[in-house]
């Protein structure tokens, strides 16, 4: 059996059963089953509690080996004591997958259950996510099997963390930001599941074009670096590895009891490995936000197109700090661009329309740039004005790149009010790589920038 094979029964599942389902709502048993119900999966599902009948309507089973079909994945939500049982009925039953809720184990040093239970597990050939684990969203099973928020926006990314409690923050915060994501899998203490058996896996997954990563620290790092060297050639990945700071490693290592380890080697190896390591989850977020809509550009030749001077700085200032290219204009674009600037703007890099420029003209510009071979990406940044509408500025930027099918990269920063941040979430509904602040968009486009150095570093 392959590796995707092996893992294959948490994320596509026929039949879930629910080991410690709970009839009282708000108990986590209780949430997680309501949760696979509401997400819409349609396969069969089981509620394990030996006193209950039915649980929102599902029949209940006292026991799983009671259950007459064959059973791909249990989630087990029993107190620690009983989970060593409840593994073992699961391996009688031939269940290949588990996820394990339940906490106390190595993070409050309890290592041996926890070693006893892979042990068991192991010997039914079974494997776990967990423990200490919220669970597993899948978009592609249209399962959530996790006590977070019950809706969570479908995307491209795969978002694997080691912390629960952020993870399930993060859950409700993706949607809200409109960044949709194809899997979320907290992995809890990786007791044997790990961060490079998801990233094997998810490296072969149509569904998933990144893969994000919150780390606190690695049990077997050989093996994930060499999981993410393999994976990286198809898709990038995104790793905020918490802990950099002396107080913050000791920190994760006290949270989830694995060792934060020295940061600078960290930085090495996934360097090495052409991971990229983000600073904060909004670096992160932003990194991913324009690898999932835009292609890798062909050259690093990029023009900021924006009606504000100060915003254009900005922009170029951040450029500078992250080693990127602003093309000068050539004479024939610049007399290409003539007709469609006031006397007043500036034909230089950044381009600057002036505070005329109205969604036609923008149309227009960023239409001419990206037709041009010479210009490999374009940055447009708008600064909200009394006389504009950035709503139908924002409808430019996106008709004029493609309507969200750009053959060549793109960001766009709107920035300002209320009315520039609605015009911001349209456009990320309408996947495209939109941001609030002129920086912002300058990373997105590093993000792609980095991403051809890693595939050309290849060749
Ligand atoms: N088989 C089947 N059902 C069982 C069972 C077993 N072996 N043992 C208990 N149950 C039933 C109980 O009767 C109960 O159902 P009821 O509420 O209808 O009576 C339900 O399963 C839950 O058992 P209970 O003993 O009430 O446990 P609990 O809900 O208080 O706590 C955990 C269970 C797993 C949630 C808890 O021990 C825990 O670990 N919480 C922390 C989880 C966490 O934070 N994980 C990490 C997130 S990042």
């Amino acid at each position: 059996m392959t590796a995707k094979e092996e893992l294959e029964p948490f994320f596509a599942p026929k039949s879930i059963a629910v080991v410690g389902a709970s009839r009282k709502p708000g108990k986590i048993g209780h949430e997680i089953l309501r949760n696979i119900k509401l997400s819409g999966f349609s396969g069969n599902v089981f509620p394990i509690n030996p006193g209950a009948e039915s649980i929102l309507d599902f029949k209940c089973y006292e026991n799983i080996t009671k259950i007459p079909q064959r059973i791909d994945l249990a989630i087990i939500v029993v107190p620690a004591v009983d989970t060593e049982a409840a593994v073992r009925e699961c391996g009688e039953k031939k269940v290949p997958a588990a996820i394990i809720i339940s906490s106390g184990f190595s993070e409050v040093g309890n290592t041996d259950l926890e070693r006893s239970i892979i042990e068991v597990a192991q010997k039914y050939r079974m494997r776990i996510i967990g423990p200490n684990t919220f669970g597993i969203f899948y978009a592609g099973s249209k399962m959530n099997a996790t006590f977070g928020p019950n809706y969570v926006l479908g995307g491209k990314t795969a978002f694997i963390t080691q912390s629960g409690a952020l993870g399930l923050a993060l859950m409700s915060w993706t949607t809200e930001e409109r960044y949709g994501v194809s899997a979320i899998v907290s992995i809890g203490n990786k007791a044997d599941v790990d961060d490079a058996d998801l990233v094997d896996y998810f490296s072969l997954d149509e569904s998933v074009k990144s893969i994000l990563i919150y780390m606190e620290g690695l049990k077997n790092g050989r093996r994930f670096f060499e999981s993410a060297k393999r994976a990286v050639k198809n898709k990038p990945i995104v790793v905020i590895k918490a802990g950099s700071s002396q107080r913050g490693a000791q920190a994760a290592s006290s949270h989830t009891g694995s060792i934060a380890g020295q940061d600078i080697v960290f930085s090495a190896a996934f360097e090495q490995a052409g991971v990229m390591r983000a600073e904060s989850m909004t670096q992160a977020f932003d990194w991913i936000q324009a690898i999932n809509e835009n292609p890798v550009p062909e050259g690093e030749k990029m023009v900021i197109v924006t009606n504000g001077g100060g915003i254009g700085v900005l922009a170029t200032d951040r450029c500078e700090k992250l080693g990127l290219s602003l093309m000068d204009i050539p004479a024939d674009l610049k007399e290409e661009l003539r007709t469609l600037m006031p006397s007043f703007g500036s034909m230089r890099n950044p381009i600057d329309l002036t505070a005329n420029a109205d969604d036609e003209v923008y149309r227009k510009m960023v239409s001419i740039l990206l037709a041009r071979k010479d210009v490999h990406g374009v940055i447009a940044l708008f600064c909200q004005t009394a006389n504009i509408d950035p709503l139908l500025v924002g409808e430019a930027i996106i008709a004029s790149s493609g309507g969200g099918k750009a053959t060549k990269p793109i960001t766009a920063a709107m920035v300002g009010g209320h009315l520039s941040q609605v015009a911001y979430s349209r456009m990320l509904e309408k996947k495209f790589a939109a941001y609030p602040t002129a920086e912002r968009a300058v990373d997105g486009m590093y993000a792609l920038i980095a991403r051809r150095r890693e595939l050309e570093s290849r060749k």
